[in-house]
């Protein structure tokens, strides 16, 4: 297995996926800190929108250069990292985490496996590790190498898989968001409430909290400008983004002048981001169509031009 790792880590430095077993489900990594690597994790998973990712690392340290450290998340990461366990941080200003992984939100999900060859694998890298579960979208997470390879050995993004053995817990991480006085768990999992509440550290309702559970979205990245979808000829005052060919020259950015499906969503929330610093006008974007990662895209994107403040109030 070990003469394998070297190879695995090149795969990462060039932006593509390695699947890795951890104690609890088989991950689908790529670099959490690369766009590209970001977004053909989603292309891979065919998932249809995207929800934010767990960043992987390998000690406690790392995971607070990556996460802002609150009492709280001292007080769970020394009591249950490494393990089963994935705290929601505050993403720090500058973070040089694609904010694909997070989803455009201003909180990231930070998780050290307990299983020793993934951590060996993980200090290698030494770059976080966006990681899903190695399932395609709405089917079952996978606990042996083998199965990773039934989801995924097709997909062209996988460039290889690390068999660490079958995934003993076979139950995926406890997501708790510890930016607050007490935990709120997201996720239910193996670090049970009443495990938390035996230290003292008695959950939250979710709902007293007036953030995101998986797979909502309550504080994304908002756009401050109105959005317009599927615009094809645009006037002045638009700050266009364009897709593919594009003979505009209204247009002021492009999320992939060739086309390509997967570079456009590794480019979207950057350069929404950047449209939204332009003084005045509206932001209006091109047709980008509904196949692969067209679907994400276009969810993404619809929730923002639907919703009255871009990105915010979005929930599914
Ligand atoms: O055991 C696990 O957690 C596995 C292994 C591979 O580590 N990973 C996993 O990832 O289950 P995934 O993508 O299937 O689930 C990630 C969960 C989702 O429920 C997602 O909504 C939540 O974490 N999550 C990620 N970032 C978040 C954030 N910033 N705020 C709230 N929830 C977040
Ligand atoms: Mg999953």
């Amino acid at each position: 297995m070990t003469d394998t790792i070297p190879q695995a880590i090149d795969a990462i430095k060039q932006g593509r996926l390695v699947a890795f077993g951890t104690e609890t489900v088989y991950g689908l990594g790529g670099d959490a800190c690369n766009d590209q690597a970001v977004a053909r994790i989603f292309a891979a998973k065919g998932r249809p929108s995207f929800n934010p990712l767990i960043s992987h690392v390998a000690d406690i340290q790392t995971a607070f250069r990556y996460g802002t450290a609150t009492p709280l998340a001292e007080k769970l990461a020394q009591l249950f990292w490494p393990g089963p366990m994935t705290l929601i941080m505050a993403k720090p200003e500058g973070s040089p985490i694609s904010d694909l992984a997070t989803a455009g939100l201003d909180s990231i999900a930070l998780r050290i496996p307990a299983l020793i060859e993934a951590r060996t694998f993980l200090a290698a890298c030494a770059t976080p590790i966006a990681a899903p579960s190695a399932n395609r979208s709405g089917r079952v997470s996978p606990t042996l190498a083998t199965h990773v390879a039934e989801e995924l050995g097709e997909a062209e993004e996988l460039a290889m898989i690390l068999d660490f053995g079958p995934a003993t817990e076979g139950l995926e991480s406890t997501v708790i968001d510890a930016r607050g006085q007490m935990p709120v768990v997201l996720r239910s999992g193996s670090i049970t409430s009443e495990k938390l509440a035996s230290h003292g550290l008695t959950p939250q309702p979710q709902d007293q909290q007036a953030i995101i559970s998986p797979g909502q979205t309550g504080s994304h990245y908002a756009p401050t400008k109105p959005i317009k979808l599927n615009i094809t000829a645009p006037t002045a005052g638009d700050i266009h983004i364009a897709f593919g060919r594009d003979a505009s020259p209204m247009s002021r950015f492009n999320l992939s002048p060739k086309g390509d499906i997967i570079e456009a969503a590794a480019n979207l929330y950057r350069t929404l981001r950047l449209a939204d610093k332009i003084a005045g006008g509206q932001i209006t974007i091109a047709p980008i169509p509904l196949e692969g990662l067209g679907h994400a895209i276009n969810d993404r994107l619809s929730r923002a031009a639907n919703s009255e403040r871009g990105f915010n109030a979005i929930s599914k």
